[in-house]
């Protein structure tokens, strides 16, 4: 992979990101609660399922908690000076639910929803852009202990914080998202045991999935009943899946992957049914009359996270992806290009399906970055966003609407079971004294923004 320590944009990518310079696409980073906020017993905040996940021995890189994380509900003033210096239009971060509802149904905490309503209006102060997603991922733990996302209760309670934040905020945001990821909640969650709530259980994770998708189209309803003026849409992770090989095996292992990952959340979405082909496994064990209608709401936009691709190799021992761009941190290949085809395949299968304006809401690296001397040099990260913003940029010049990237994360934060080894910010934290440094890339990312805005002669 190609090295750049420079943090000043070349000219050549200048003109090749010209697409993005347009003053309708948005640049910004994102956050979510539980990896960032700490104060995890304050403000009269509810436990939540990753307080008691990760709070469980074993479950954890060095048993690390979000219980303080980047304590950014204490420095959040700071944190958006911090934002608004990076020069980005736009902030995307996550509402905890038992912040602003310990329980999860029942009384609401004043203290929970001033401190969301003070930063939307700490963003809008600053000048950025508010992008709300509320469920990333930390279920109040009390709505876990009667049965959590295995229960269709949890999508009619869901829909009713949907509506109280919807009616709070829907006013000032840029948009709302229901849900980020939820194949990680459903599988990762209750399949795989890697995520809270840490269950395997094929079935159930199934079945949560069905609920998540229907708490989203619930949600929807409810806060467009309720005249709620932004733009409502969900959060996807995304990644082409690639076969190693033309043999029927690798062919039909990538078919699948692609069905599980990315067609069983959105055909119920788009086309208002599960894939056919998905087999008997795939089958939610209970879809009430009317679900699937109640899913198939009208989306204002769609999110995609994409960080790689899937690689699909039947053969034993299976063929290794090629990583001609390296590989990062976390083990996952480096495909820029997979971005670019990602937009368009969404845009050539839904399309005609009524697919919304495209956001990337999550797109990033962790380095094992270290800080020398006050700097942080992180060429590797630089020739990731600018390869993927490249991608983006090719993707919108060939008509995919793709509104805005939002670089994951703006700083190091609480990478859920990876604890804090995993450092995927732009800006770097260090955690015993909470100091805050700019990387490179943050520099780099800043002065290419700015070096588009001026050329396109919007300041
Ligand atoms: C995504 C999550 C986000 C972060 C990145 C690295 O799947 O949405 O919270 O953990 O991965």
């Amino acid at each position: 992979m190609k090295s750049i320590s420079c943090t000043t944009p070349q000219a050549a990518d200048l003109t090749s990101l010209a697409a993005l310079a347009d003053p309708a696409f948005s640049f910004g980073v994102a956050t979510a609660a539980y990896q960032i906020e700490g104060g995890a017993t304050e403000g009269g905040r509810g436990p939540s399922i990753w307080d008691h996940f990760s709070h469980t021995p074993g479950k954890t890189v060095n048993g690390d908690t979000g219980d303080v994380a980047c304590d950014h509900f204490h420095r959040w003033r700071e944190d958006l000076d911090l934002i608004a210096g990076l020069g980005v239009d736009a902030y995307r971060f996550s509402i905890a639910w038992p912040r602003v509802q310990p329980a999860g149904q029942g009384a609401w905490n004043p203290e929970g929803i001033g401190f969301y309503d003070r930063l939307v209006d700490g963003l809008l102060e600053r000048g950025i852009q508010p992008h709300v997603t509320l469920y990333h991922w930390d279920l109040p733990q009390a709505l876990q202990e009667l049965g959590g996302w295995g229960v269709r209760d949890t999508a009619h309670h869901f829909a009713r914080y949907a509506e109280k934040m919807g009616r709070l905020l829907g006013d000032r945001v840029s948009s709302i998202a229901t849900h980020n990821e939820p194949w990680c909640t459903a599988f990762l969650g209750h399949q795989l045991g890697k995520f809270a709530p840490g269950l395997q259980d094929w079935a159930l994770a199934t079945q949560v999935a069905h609920h998540l998708l229907l708490s989203h189209g619930l949600a929807l309803q409810a806060m467009r009943a309720d005249g709620v003026r932004a733009p409502l849409g969900i959060v996807l992770n995304q990644s082409p899946a690639h076969a190693a090989t033309d043999s029927a095996a690798d062919q039909a292992a990538a078919a699948s992957a692609r069905r599980g990952f990315v067609d069983w959340f959105m055909d119920p979405i788009f086309k208002g049914c599960y894939p056919e082909d998905a087999g008997e496994q795939r089958a939610p064990l209970q879809v009430a009359p009317g679900d699937m209608a109640c899913i198939q709401q009208p989306l204002d936009f769609l999110g995609l996270n994409y960080y790689t691709r899937i690689w699909c190799s039947a053969a034993q021992p299976p063929v290794p992806a090629p990583c001609v761009e390296g590989v990062n941190d976390m083990g996952w290949e480096i495909h820029p290009q997979g971005l670019e085809e990602l937009l368009l395949d969404n845009q050539r299968r839904y399309g005609h399906l009524g697919l919304p304006p495209l956001h990337i809401t999550e797109n990033g690296m962790p380095e094992a970055d270290v800080l020398q001397d006050g700097a942080i040099h992180d060429p590797r990260r630089i020739e990731y966003v600018r390869s993927h913003l490249l991608a983006v940029a090719r993707a919108r010049s060939q008509g995919v609407d793709v509104r805005s990237y939002f670089y994951w994360s703006l700083m190091d934060n609480y990478e859920w079971d990876s604890g804090y080894a995993k450092r995927f910010g732009i800006v770097h934290v260090d955690y015993a004294t909470q100091t805050r440094t700019l990387k490179d890339s943050a520099h780099w990312y800043r002065n290419t923004i700015a070096a588009l805005r001026a050329g396109s002669g919007h300041g």
